[in-house]
């Protein structure tokens, strides 16, 4: 068949079988969303730690929600960069499940590895299926589901309206 015989416009792709998209390479709406991190990053307040970290998530209606990890002299109230993401999206009105992704980025040798408190409340707001763009200063990323950060997370098999009447 010559390309004049082609029957569909040029700019299209050539027919063949529909590509799921890769889920280890990052849309430029991912790039982005690891970006907004980086900035959220450098609002982080970690005077004793001196470990800055920033997470940026995108809810279901394109909107960027940031965090940063906010310590305290009592330290065992650090509060982590992804738990205040995910707080101040519910705060901003985002309900669990209505998350798209979310990013992670600190100074770290490879992409940085959420700790296990953050992993619950990563699984249990976003959903196992969430993906999670984890990355580090230097370029390196690594996408992961939810549920492979969290395998096995804790459920709650009570009412989960938000408790509201
Ligand atoms: N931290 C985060 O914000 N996210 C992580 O994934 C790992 C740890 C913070 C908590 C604390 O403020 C500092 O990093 C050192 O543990």
């Amino acid at each position: 068949m010559s390309p004049d015989d082609a029957s569909f416009p040029a700019s299209d792709p050539p027919p063949g079988p529909v590509q799921a998209p890769d889920p280890a390479r990052p849309t430029p709406d991912d790039l982005a969303l690891i970006d907004a991190a980086r900035t959220a990053r450098e609002r982080a307040w970690a005077p004793y730690s001196r470990f800055r970290v920033g997470a940026a998530l995108r809810d279901r209606q394109g909107r960027v929600h940031l965090g940063c990890n906010v310590e305290n002299a009592a330290y065992g109230l650090a509060n982590c960069a992804e738990r205040t993401a995910l707080f101040g999206a519910i705060a901003a009105g985002v309900r669990p499940l209505e998350i798209e992704s979310l990013a992670v980025i600190g100074d770290t040798a490879g992409p940085i590895s959420p700790c296990g408190a953050c992993r619950q409340v990563i699984f249990e707001l976003g959903g196992p299926a969430l993906r999670v763009w984890l990355a580090n200063l230097r370029g390196d990323l690594r996408s992961v589901r939810a549920d492979e950060l969290l395998p096995d997370g804790f459920r709650f098999d009570g009412p989960a309206d938000g408790g509201g009447p």
